[in-house]
């Protein structure tokens, strides 16, 4: 078990109905390691899109104690204007962000826990069902990666190198992520691990986000630029690739941040396996192929002036997609909570999620 004091929470809610939700605002680390209060959908929302809150897991949780926030003073209201205010809160929250189908998820079961009392209970009452419906979306994430955590360590083995890109950690969930997961459980079982991490241009969540995490717990690990990454495997440093998703489609394509299909692509060429770790909150099986998933595309300043110097020319022409699509192909297994789907098939996929 992880030491208390190497451990945070991405996010935590402080009280009750008229409470507010805290997040660990992922923009100031690794430096500094700061909460910040929501009190409001605006300040959640922000909060959201430029990425203090990030990882599809944790953005789905954010968003259903965002409906909670949402749906605060509004016990004078009329039924009609009630619905109405929740409406609106999921419909502006849904804008947030694009890609990872965990937000609209989310945001579906709260409507739905909603829709189920219309008529029958007082708004008091209904705003705390919706409190402990996000408290239980909360609490099932944690147990989602522990879950995650216990089927995806088999495929690691004592003295293995493992690569990873972005985070999909403990910073992208409600405890031990969902690729970290996996070495997580694995260094609690005794294994020891070599994890290589790519830096994650342009936004650097590998190098500021997983290397802090990782380092805190006592990970031998070892950052490199996404460049690197080719070189490491043929010098045979590396066993197994493990990193998130952000919607996987009917087939097994799957969204993650941009870079992720160069490494699944390089794993291939060097015979590495390549493992995607996601929740079925993940999946989105109405759209049949990768082809079908929403990629954001961001600001070009992330690339023209990150961090805040300029390392580009004025007015140069710039594309900034935040993710790109894994083929199902390049995918030697999916673990989720309920297992590992191997191969990755459409039939295989619906057995497990559908
Ligand atoms: O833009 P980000 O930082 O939200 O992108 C996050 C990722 O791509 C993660 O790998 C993914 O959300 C899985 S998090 C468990």
């Amino acid at each position: 078990m992880v030491q208390e004091e190497q451990t945070f929470a991405a996010l935590r809610w402080i009280g009750d109905v008229d409470g507010y939700l805290e997040l660990l605002d992922q923009t100031r680390l690794p430096t500094e390691v700061r909460y910040l209060a929501c009190r409001d959908v605006d300040t959640l929302f922000e909060a959201i899109r430029s990425l203090r809150v990030r990882g599809a897991p944790a953005i789905g949780v954010a968003a259903a104690y965002g409906v909670c926030l949402g749906l605060q003073g509004t016990v004078e209201l009329m039924e009609a204007d009630f619905f109405f205010r929740l409406d609106e809160t999921c419909r502006y929250l849904a804008t947030s962000r694009p890609t990872a189908v965990n937000l609209f998820w989310a945001l579906e079961r709260m409507r739905q826990t909603a829709e189920l009392q219309r008529g029958l209970v007082l708004h008091e009452l209904l705003q705390a069902m919706l409190l402990d419906e996000a408290r239980r979306i909360h609490e099932e994430d944690t147990a989602m990666c522990r879950a995650i955590g216990l089927h995806g360590a088999t495929l690691l083995n004592d003295g293995d190198g493992v690569l990873t890109h972005c985070n999909a950690g403990a910073l992208a969930t409600s405890d031990y992520g969902t690729a970290l997961a996996l070495l997580y459980t694995a260094q609690e079982q005794g294994k020891r691990l070599r994890v290589f991490v790519d830096e994650t241009r342009p936004l650097l969540q590998g190098a500021r986000l997983t290397a802090w995490e990782l380092q805190r717990r006592g990970f031998d690990v070892t950052l490199i630029c996404d460049n690197m990454a080719a070189q490491v495997m043929r010098e045979g440093r590396i066993q197994a690739v493990v990193v998130g998703a952000d919607r996987i489609a009917a087939n097994g394509d799957a969204a993650n941040k941009i870079g992720t299909y160069g490494v699944a692509v390089l794993a291939k060429a060097h015979d590495v396996p390549f493992y995607v770790a996601a929740p079925s909150s993940t999946f989105d099986l109405a759209i049949a192929d990768g082809h079908g998933i929403p990629i954001e595309e961001r600001d070009p300043t992330e690339i023209t002036h990150g961090f805040g110097r300029q390392t580009a020319p004025d007015g140069v022409k710039v594309y900034n997609p935040a993710f790109d699509v894994t083929p199902a192909k390049l995918i030697r297994g999916i673990v989720c909570e309920r297992g590992v789907i191997a191969p990755v098939t459409v039939e295989n996929i619906r057995k497990t999620i559908g």
